[in-house]
């Protein structure tokens, strides 16, 4: 067991795309004789250990940073539990759980704040990106007004200010840009708002735990959000929702969305009058060790009051609660159907009142019809309007890797659909939905008639980390589809051709192929190097911005997929603190244009990634 460890945790990604896990698997197996592990299995485990519903599970308390659980105790929700407690044990108990890379946070220098709490009123006018898909049909598409970045000046961009993220390994959270501030999550729970120009800090919130999702503003579109600063939305990977004021920072609300120990969220929330949608997964795909009885968890939508938290609707993926259905080889009871998790943020279609969602495989077997599918939700009620599923008999989780009798006897491929789909809208009202799979098939339905696929291409080889793994971009000429595929992605040999990874452009409309631009690896050997594109991706006129795993930032032509600038992430800078940082490998977010910048995360110390910490800022000769 602690030989496969490693691969356990480095597995857990792909599956749920999302969920994490700590940066080694040091936590559990050293810190056995630290005084907090005795404590931990006295007043702790009973909860945490044993799948109580809305305790979370374990293995996210090991991805909380040690200040975060001793505040739980000290004063938060934890401090009943922890009423015997002395104050040292508490910490004992903080240090023996949670990552103790982000205990560093404590030690940094800490980044700048902003001598002016607003910003210039001209940069606060200025038009933005407020959501993780730039618009509502997720096109990841911005518009030449908002990223002012002429095509002949991409070539110029030089890097502006950098921003460390105290303690991190990882910078997950695609960054949001509005009214002159980028609003970012961070590995240690902290939410930033940054002066979008210089990097000093405007303010900074705490949620419980680390938040991966990027963060959505609200728009104008109801008259009670005309008058006020818009609300700000993300999820922590405990499944909490939050609401902030984007001025002040200050906490409006927070929601639990679900009720199993597993559940996470690591997708954007969408935003829409006065709404906002929830995607859930979970991490349980991973808790598949030798006599775990997979699987309770099912993956939802949940809709939320946009001003009070309050629970309007929520639609699992599947109707059904998981049942027993059998036994496993060892004689463990196995739950189905179970899975179908939302790691991919909802879609809306305005003019049919419709979200879609894609889902994740399921995590026991028999597989059901909810898996490795498109959904299309009613926005008000989140009735089912209809299913695509795009693969069958996709039952995979953890246990198929360990070997350890949890695997389904007849595993599937573990082709989720974790990028979130986009709506291109076509000629004569006929408008597609195009989704991207990790198998690395791109398919567009006719959303009016969503039985037969309208297009379909294969692009990568596809694996457990993509094929498409977080997103594609549009710009109602090209559909741009980023590849990962991951040399080695320690599958069980089921992945036997070669890797296409790079970034490719079909015609939207009949998913011909464009164009090609397959990504060389630049790696030379570097550990934890892979040339794909795993992010999502963002397109503005004329150039597609990808990120690569193997830390590179590119502006490629849109036309023809040249490359017109490129920028290596992973080389030591100077940040606004006055430290040096790096960035690792590009994961979950990309690159994110206005006002004349490039925005990028880098830093992905999960499965098999390359660690960093650094938000970037680029702009034109750096000015
Ligand atoms: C009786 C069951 C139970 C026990 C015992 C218990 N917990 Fe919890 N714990 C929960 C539940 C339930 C939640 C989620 C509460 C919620 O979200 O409203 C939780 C949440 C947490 C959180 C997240 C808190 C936050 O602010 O987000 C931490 C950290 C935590 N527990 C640590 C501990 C530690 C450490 C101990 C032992 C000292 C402990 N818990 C004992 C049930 C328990």
């Amino acid at each position: 067991m602690t030989t496969k460890l490693p691969a356990l945790l480095a597995v857990i990604a792909c599956a749920v795309g999302a969920a994490s896990a700590p940066a080694s698997a040091a936590p559990a197996a050293a810190g056995a004789t630290m005084p907090g592990a005795a404590l931990y299995h006295a007043f702790c485990a009973q909860c945490h250990d044993k799948a109580i519903y809305k305790a979370p599970a374990r293995s996210f308390l090991n991805l909380m940073a040690p200040d975060a659980i001793y505040g739980a105790l000290a004063g938060g929700l934890m401090r009943q539990q922890a009423a015997a407690l002395t104050d040292k044990q508490k910490r004992w108990i903080a240090d023996y759980l949670g990552d103790a890379s982000l205990a560093r946070a404590a030690q940094a220098a800490p980044p700048p704040t902003c001598v002016t709490r607003g910003g210039s009123p001209a940069a606060r006018s200025q038009p933005g990106v407020y959501s993780w898909g730039v618009d509502l049909g997720n096109s990841h598409s911005i518009p030449g007004d908002v990223a002012r970045l002429p095509l002949g000046e991409i070539g110029r961009l030089k890097l502006k200010w950098a921003f460390a993220y105290p303690g991190a390994q990882r910078a997950r959270s695609q960054p949001t840009i509005a009214m002159g501030t980028l609003f970012v999550g961070s590995q240690n729970g902290t939410v930033y708002a940054l002066d979008a120009a210089s990097g000093c800090v405007r303010w900074t919130f705490r949620a419980s735990a680390e938040v991966r999702t990027p963060i959505v503003l609200s728009r104008t579109d109801l008259p009670e959000l005309r008058a006020r600063a818009p609300l700000v939305f993300f999820g922590d990977i405990i499944g909490r929702a939050y609401a902030l004021d984007s001025k002040s920072g200050k906490l409006l609300w927070m929601t639990r969305v679900d009720e199993h120990p597993s559940a996470t969220i690591t997708a954007a929330p969408a935003y829409y009058k006065g709404q906002v949608y929830i995607p859930v997964s979970s991490l349980e795909e991973a808790a598949t060790i030798a006599g775990y009885e997979c699987c309770t968890f099912r993956g939802s939508v949940v809709a939320l009051d946009a001003f009070t938290g309050a629970q309007l609707w929520k639609r699992y993926t599947i109707d059904q609660t998981p049942a027993p259905v059998g036994v496993t080889s060892a004689g463990t009871r196995v739950f189905a159907p179970s899975g179908a998790a939302v790691w991919s943020s909802p879609t809306i279609d305005r003019k049919r009142r419709v979200l879609y969602i894609g889902t994740g495989d399921n995590y026991s077997q028999p597989a059901d019809d909810r898996s490795d599918a498109v959904l299309a939700l009613d926005l008000h009620t989140g009735a089912i309007r209809w299913i695509h599923q795009m693969v069958a008999a996709d039952a995979w989780n953890v246990g198929c890797i360990l070997d350890n009798g949890e695997c389904p006897t007849k595993p599937g491929p573990d082709f989720d659909i974790g990028a979130g789909t986009t709506l291109v809208k076509g000629r004569g009202g006929r408008d597609l939905l195009v989704a991207g799979l990790k198998s690395g098939d791109v398919i567009a339905l006719d959303v009016d008639h969503p039985a037969k696929p309208v297009w379909s291409i294969r692009l990568g080889r596809g694996g457990i980390q993509g094929g498409v793994q977080f997103g594609l971009a549009h710009d109602r000429n090209n559909v741009y589809v980023p590849i990962s595929d991951m040399a080695q992605t320690h599958e069980r040999g089921t992945v036997t051709e070669p890797p296409h990874p790079g970034l490719y452009a079909v015609d939207a409309l009949t998913g011909k192929l464009r164009w090609s631009a397959p990504a060389h690896d630049r790696c030379v050997g570097r550990a934890d190097c892979d040339p794909g594109i795993a992010a999502s991706i963002s397109v503005i006129p004329g150039a597609v911005f990808a990120g690569h795993m193997d830390g590179r930032v590119r502006a490629y032509d849109a036309l023809s997929g040249r490359v017109l600038w490129t920028y290596d992430t992973t080389r030591s800078v100077k940040t606004v603190s006055g430290e040096i940082a790096h960035g690792g490998s590009i994961g979950g977010g990309g690159p994110v244009v206005v006002g004349g910048m490039v925005y990028v995360n880098s830093g992905y110390n999960l499965y098999w990634h390359m660690p960093g910490n650094l938000l970037l800022a680029f702009s034109v000769d750096g000015k």
